[in-house]
């Protein structure tokens, strides 16, 4: 608990901003309406969704919301827009919602249709992981999506998160569909798994060619195989 209200939880003003490689994750702004609008409104990026297309009484009531939400307190939305640090657009959005327990959220994210595959879904994601576990201090981390939404659940899987279940006839379907009900998907990550995602990630990191020691080995591995070889080796004599 103390490490959350550390944190920031409740007062936020930490958390307003997050920035990864190539984007500033930033609270929404009433100008930046014709930007959001410009994906909310279209069945690409809505196909999937419960909302939209949105009409714009509809993208102007979510920026809205979304603003209001940054003075709750307690706070529980971290509603970000997605904005490039190349042309500084508003791209998309995403979301960090805390469950009422507190100790638990749930992650969302839409880009504008020319910015897919292009790796932000995975920086923005691991940029809400990060708020949620290292920011934060959650206990776990879920996403939802329509288990027809490659992109989403692939992203889901490019961050880690570990499929929990397919839920038959839980959602309304796709926009293109004529059955009554759409299957969902959920993912999640507990913190424990987000910190050996991170060792992971740091020792793929490591240069494959290091000049000592066995290859792509992490330092306190090569060091610990020296150790033991030079044992084997007292061994031997
Ligand atoms: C979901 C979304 C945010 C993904 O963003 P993105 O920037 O394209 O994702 P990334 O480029 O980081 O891709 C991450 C991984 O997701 C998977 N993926 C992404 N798009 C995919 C697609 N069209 N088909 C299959 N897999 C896809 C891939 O595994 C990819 O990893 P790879 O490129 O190494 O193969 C984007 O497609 C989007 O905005 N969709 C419309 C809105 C939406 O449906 N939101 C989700 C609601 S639950």
């Amino acid at each position: 608990m103390e490490r959350r209200l550390r944190a920031g939880i409740g007062g936020g003003e930490i958390m307003k901003q997050l920035v990864t490689e190539r984007l500033v994750l930033r609270a929404f702004r009433r100008e930046d309406f014709a930007a959001v609008h410009a994906y909310a409104s279209t069945v690409e990026n809505t196909i999937y969704m419960p909302f939209g297309p949105n009409s714009e009484q509809e993208t102007r009531a979510f920026i809205d919301r979304s603003i209001a939400a940054w003075s709750e307190e307690p706070l529980r939305q971290y509603g970000f827009a997605v904005t490039r640090k190349d042309t500084g657009e508003v791209v998309g959005g995403c979301e960090l919602s805390l469950v009422p327990s507190g100790n638990e959220g749930e992650i969302g994210w839409m880009l504008r249709r020319d910015c897919w595959r292009q790796g932000f879904g995975t920086e923005l994601g691991r940029a809400l992981l990060a708020l949620a576990f290292d920011g934060l201090g959650l206990h776990r981390v879920f996403a939802i999506c329509d288990a027809q939404n490659q992109a989403s659940f692939g992203l889901m899987e490019k961050l880690g998160m570990r499929r929990e279940g397919l839920f038959l006839e839980a959602r309304v379907p796709n926009k293109l569909s004529d059955a009554p009900y759409g299957d969902e998907l959920r993912y999640a990550m507990l913190e424990s798994e987000w910190r050996i995602r991170q060792e992971m990630d740091a020792y793929n990191a490591l240069p494959r060619h290091a000049p000592s020691g066995r290859r792509g080995d992490p330092p306190r591995v090569r060091k610990e195989a020296a150790r033991r070889t030079r044992k084997e080796v007292r061994a031997l004599l």
